[in-house]
């Protein structure tokens, strides 16, 4: 079986949030889709260990960002390679209440869904959500998954249903930095070396001391 079929496979990216409590909280993820119109209605995957996943269980919502091309990557990084449960992902973001869900002020647009129905698979649950509220934010080209990955150069955590490991994917050998926390490979012209001190990953916003040369 060639499992590299699955990276045909096609995904936008999103900031799914949800409240935990009086708090809001949230995480990046690609796999949502919308499987009918009448009414309008998506099924998004969610890792069973992520604290997004028990605040969508508990709230019965949640609201879903759609990230733009020109959306800075430190959303990407700040909100899916940390967790709720121990770090305040809004902190410091412009965001208002929709329809009782938090929504950052970035991105195409937003949607907020209740959910109708939820199935589990051995480490993600299936939420069907069925639309309730949605409108522009600043428009634009919507992120893909794929643009992520080859223009960003952006990686996908454990907890991501597409998460392929490091060794199933043929590399080219060669010296590259690469961010410790997220995974980003440094591909600027400047060699990395030469980089000033105030260096920071631009997806996770790490310091320049995070990179290790592979
Ligand atoms: C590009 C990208 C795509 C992701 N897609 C998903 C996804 O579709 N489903 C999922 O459960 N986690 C996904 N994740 C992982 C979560 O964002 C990550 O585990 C996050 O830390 C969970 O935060 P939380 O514990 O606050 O919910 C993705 C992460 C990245 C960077």
């Amino acid at each position: 079986m060639n499992t590299t079929m699955l990276f045909n496979l096609s995904y936008g990216l999103y900031i799914i949030s949800s409240m935990d409590g009086e708090r809001p909280t949230g995480c990046t993820a690609n796999s949502l889709m919308q499987v009918t119109a009448e009414p309008n209605t998506v099924v998004l995957s969610m890792n069973h260990d992520n604290h997004t996943n028990e605040c969508i269980r508990k709230t019965g919502k949640f609201g879903v960002v759609v990230l733009a091309e020109d959306t800075p990557p430190s959303y990407i990084g700040g909100f899916g390679f940390r967790s709720g449960k121990d770090s305040d992902k809004f902190d410091g973001l412009e965001y208002d209440m929709k329809s009782g869900v938090p929504i950052i002020n970035e991105g195409v647009g937003y949607l907020v869904f209740k959910v109708i129905d939820s199935f589990e698979t051995s480490t993600h649950t299936i939420f069907l959500g069925e639309l309730v509220d949605a409108e522009e934010i600043k428009g634009g080209t919507p992120m893909t998954y794929s643009y992520y990955h080859k223009v960003i150069k952006g990686k996908t955590p454990k907890n991501a249903p597409t998460y392929v490991a490091e060794e199933e994917v043929k590399k080219e050998e060669k010296d590259v930095w690469v961010c410790t926390v997220c995974g980003y490979v440094y591909d600027g012209d400047e060699p990395f070396e030469k980089l000033p001190e105030s260096y920071k990953c631009p997806v996770c916003m790490q310091p320049k001391s995070v990179f290790k040369k592979k």
